[in-house]
């Protein structure tokens, strides 16, 4: 390691010591030798004539000031200091960079045959020397230079304004954006493309061109994406009042991209994931995340780009609030119910591992090393919780009045979390002051709930304790204010209307201290609480429910959420009871009345089919893991097995019947319809473990005429390990092995195959002539669904999987560290694991440390996780 890389912290954050006003950008492209010659109104702010600019993997070729050549600078280590500047300046640096040797996919790169950029977080330093901060604000305008042959689309950020043609086979296009924007929403796409097209008439009455450019031949795979748009943008008017602002929106779809997509200004980038689909090549999951992560980018346009952050700090203050409005959209859209599961499941399951985690954080960092290792689940999905719970505080209205504040005060600027709050605590008048502690403490708080009925005094209570474990990263915690929304039921079923002191109360209670006593009156017979309704809150619950109450919730409870709840509460009783019996050598049990509380969800003719599709599914490994300081991974895999199994074969004919039932003639990308696919092969699933698996598996494979059920027969094969598993892998490669974004199911289905020889495949796999490492979702979906999704045998007693997700991280450490970054995830939490598993895991981060290149993401990580 050439220099140890040093932590940034939040208290430090100081405003910059000049502006730039304006920039105007010529990029003349080339595969190897890309000419950026940046011209800059520079404006003093602060008493120094000194600017010093951030740049990266820059070759400066020259600087001028008002027109006259500059000799009084220094390049240093990641930046370059230019001394003796007038007050007000115009400043010109040309650099040369390289776009096609760019593989970590940061600043401006080639994909495929195009080339593009990805700026946020730190990457336009990548492109050339600049002040990189989000709270400079520039209007930009870009002139992109390219071969006209090979790259007939020159695109960029805002309007176009001009183009033509030049000597050698080469053209222009020049553009605008008028709305003055931070570096990291800059961005740039030049290459060949198929179009689709469409218009969207605002509220207002402007006509936007939607353009959404995808590779050649790809087009049929498009309409689903520019739906979602539209849909996107009717939303954000009627929901939050909130219209689109240019001309022009287009979206570009990449097979080389990091993340999931980016909101750059009128010209989002996007994953192709996150865009391609039709009916023969993509699932119902992979329609609804279009949807989510379209609405996801278009949201930005408010929150984020029209008010950005002032510092990376503030992140969540952009990504947790869009994450809220891509949740609001899709549930408003589809089922709000199943939308609030399967947020609920990413929040405990990997977002509680994060906050137990060596890399524990609150949604506002206080110290960062790597800013591309703080977009995480807790800065987006529990910074959406928290945003979530502002709304349950202050209502609809409230929420969008302080919505309204918001963009009053900060339009146009870089905000911090502290000035969205403040907004939301004075448009409604509601005290948000302890509150705001959710910003600052990290990790998981628990609640413990106790009751009391009283039969004299008809009087219920409840006593609530909360308590954080410390972090590695806070060992102090404070009591948070949560709100808890709790629901009383009478034996019959009817909802009690709840009383305290006399006068009726919100289902809401404010809980604010480290332990409170509600006392409900008026109770005339004990009650079943319902607890912590609608996950009101990112907390743990703990609460000593008999299996009756739990049955009787899933049926009884009021809303559909609650119900699933209790049914997970249930399994979770069983679950950790058969671990214990699994450990004592004992064989895996479940009671009569738990098959039979599930009997009756499959049987029910008033619940939606996505829901009792939820209702059926069983915690993850990775979620289970989580309710344990070690986990004993086995253990807990035999045991969800062998719970399956259990259901399997005590319902098999409700579920044979069930599925039988479920098949549709035609495909159709309604609600209706993917709840119903969902719950058949969900069913499908579990028969998969019959005694007429692999013939139902085989047969549905045969049928499909639409990729969700070919996947879910695959699926359904390969845990189950069904005889018929290596011919239905096989000729799915013979039929996709051409098309990657395809191929990554069954890359996914490699890594998470339960097979003890499962590693010999996955190295076969990665000579399939679709892979390749150096395409994030290629490495995602192979060895990022081995490490994450393949417990039993990435955790093998032989240490074979740790020494292969050791050598796999260090070659992605020189090519991609954001990759390897997130890949690495699992190894940090060894301390869940026996002394020898430990020992092993320890033994390949140590290796890491050592490297003499270790880049700052993979170092950040490694040495949190040697400190645990
Ligand atoms: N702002 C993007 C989003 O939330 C996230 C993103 C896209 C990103 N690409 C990235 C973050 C690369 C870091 C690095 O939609
Ligand atoms: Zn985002």
């Amino acid at each position: 390691m050439a220099q140890t890389p040093q932590a940034k912290y939040r208290k430090d954050y100081q405003s910059p010591s000049h502006t730039i006003t304006d920039i105007d950008l010529t990029f003349d492209l080339y595969d190897n030798q890309t000419k950026v010659t940046a011209v800059s109104q520079v404006k003093q702010l602060k008493d120094t004539t000194t600017l010093s600019l951030e740049g990266e993997a820059l070759k400066l070729e020259s600087i001028h000031v008002n027109g006259e050549v500059w000799t009084a600078y220094q390049e240093v280590e990641g930046r370059l200091e230019i001394h003796q500047l007038p007050e007000q300046t115009e400043l010109t640096i040309v650099t040369v960079i390289d776009p096609e040797a760019n593989t970590a996919l940061e600043g401006l790169y080639k994909s495929g045959g195009a080339f593009c950029t990805q700026c946020e977080a730190e990457g336009f330093r990548r492109i050339t020397y600049y002040m990189d901060r989000p709270d400079v604000l520039a209007k930009y305008t870009t002139k992109v230079i390219a071969d006209k042959a090979d790259y007939p689309f020159l695109l960029s950020n805002g309007n176009r304004v001009a183009e033509g043609d030049l000597d050698g086979g080469r053209h222009w296009v020049q553009w605008q954006d008028p709305h003055p924007k931070p570096a990291y929403l800059f961005a740039l796409v030049a290459g060949d493309f198929d179009v689709l097209r469409d218009t969207y008439v605002t509220k207002s009455g402007r006509h936007v061109d939607l353009e959404i450019f995808v590779d050649k031949g790809n087009l049929d795979r498009a309409p689903h994406a520019m739906t979602s748009l539209i849909n996107s943008m009717k939303w954000d008017e009627e929901r939050f009042g909130l219209e689109y602002d240019l001309d022009i929106y287009m979206i570009v779809a990449v097979d080389f991209f990091n993340m999931g997509a980016m909101e750059n200004k009128g010209l989002n980038i996007f994953n192709s994931k996150y865009v391609l689909a039709n009916e023969k090549t993509a699932t119902d999951t992979d329609y609804l995340g279009i949807e989510a992560v379209i609405g996801h980018e278009y949201f930005h346009n408010w929150t984020g780009n029209r008010v950005t952050c002032r510092d990376w700090f503030q992140l969540s203050l952009k990504e947790g609030l869009t994450v809220f409005r891509d949740q609001e959209f899709s549930s408003d859209l589809g089922s709000r119910a199943v939308n609030r599961i399967n947020n609920v499941r990413i929040i405990r399951g990997p977002q509680f591992a994060e906050d137990a985690s060596p890399m524990s954080h609150p949604i506002r960092p206080e110290q960062v090393i790597e800013m591309n290792n703080f977009y995480t689940l807790t800065v987006y999905e529990k910074g959406s919780e928290v945003i979530s719970m502002m709304h349950t505080l202050l209502g609809e209205e409230g929420f969008q009045k302080g919505m309204k504040l918001y963009f009053e005060r900060h339009d146009g600027t870089a905000a911090t979390c502290e000035d969205f709050v403040s907004a939301m605590e004075d448009a409604s008048g509601v005290e948000l002051k302890q509150f705001r502690l959710w910003y600052s403490q990290s990790g998981t708080p628990t609640l413990k709930v106790s009751s009391v009925y009283n039969q004299t005094q008809q009087t219920y209570s409840l006593t609530i304790e909360q308590s954080t474990e410390p972090t590695q990263d806070q060992a102090e915690k404070q009591a948070l204010h949560i709100p808890f929304d709790v629901e009383l039921y009478k034996q019959s079923g009817e909802v009690i209307e709840l009383q305290c002191n006399g006068k009726p109360v919100d289902s809401v209670l404010n809980i604010t201290e480290a332990k409170q006593i509600f006392v409900f009156e008026n109770i005339t017979e004990r009650p079943t609480p319902s607890l912590l309704r609608e996950f009101s809150a990112p907390v743990k619950l703990e609460y000593d429910y008999s299996d009756s109450e739990l049955t009787f919730l899933m049926v009884h409870a009021r809303n559909e959420f609650a119900r699933w709840d209790a049914g997970q509460m249930l399994l979770a009783k069983y679950i950790r009871f058969n671990v214990e019996q699994v450990q004592a050598g004992k064989e895996v049990e479940l009671s009569d009345a738990v098959i039979d509380a599930f009997r009756g969800v499959l049987l029910s003719q008033e619940l939606e089919p996505a829901f009792i599709a939820e209702m059926m599914s069983l915690p993850s490994h990775n979620e289970v893991s989580g309710w344990y300081k070690q986990v004993d991974v086995d253990a807990v895999a035999k045991v969800l097995k062998a719970i399956k199994v259990t259901l399997a074969i005590e319902l098999e004919d409700e579920l044979s019947a069930l599925y039988h039932s479920l098949k549709q003639q035609a495909y159709t990308i309604e609600h209706a319809a993917i709840g119903q696919r969902s719950l058949r092969n969900t069913a499908l699933g579990y028969l998969a473990y019959t005694e007429q698996g692999n013939a139902i598996v085989t047969a549905q494979y045969a049928d499909a005429n639409n990729m969700t059920d070919t996947i879910a027969a695959m699926t359904a094969a390969n845990s189950a390990e069904l005889a018929c598993r290596e011919h239905l892998m096989a000729d799915y490669s013979d039929k996709w092995k051409h098309d990657g974004l395809v191929m990554d199911k069954w890359f996914t289905l490699q890594g998470m195959n339960p097979a003890e020889n499962v590693l010999d495949t996955i190295k076969q796999a990665m000579n399939h002539e679709a892979f390749s490492i150096k395409n994030p979702n290629r490495t995602r979906s192979l060895i990022g669904s081995f490490l994450n999704m393949n417990p039993v045998r990435f955790h093998a007693k032989s240490g074979e999987g740790y020494k292969f997700a050791g050598e796999i991280l260090r070659e992605l450490n020189s090519s991609n560290p954001q990759v390897a970054s997130r890949l690495i995830d699992p190894l940090l939490k060894f301390r869940k694991y026996d002394a020898e598993r430990q020992a092993m895991i320890k033994t390949e981060l140590e290796t890491l440390k050592a490297m003499d290149n270790l880049a700052n993401d993979l170092f950040e990580k490694v040495t949190k996780a040697l400190e645990s």
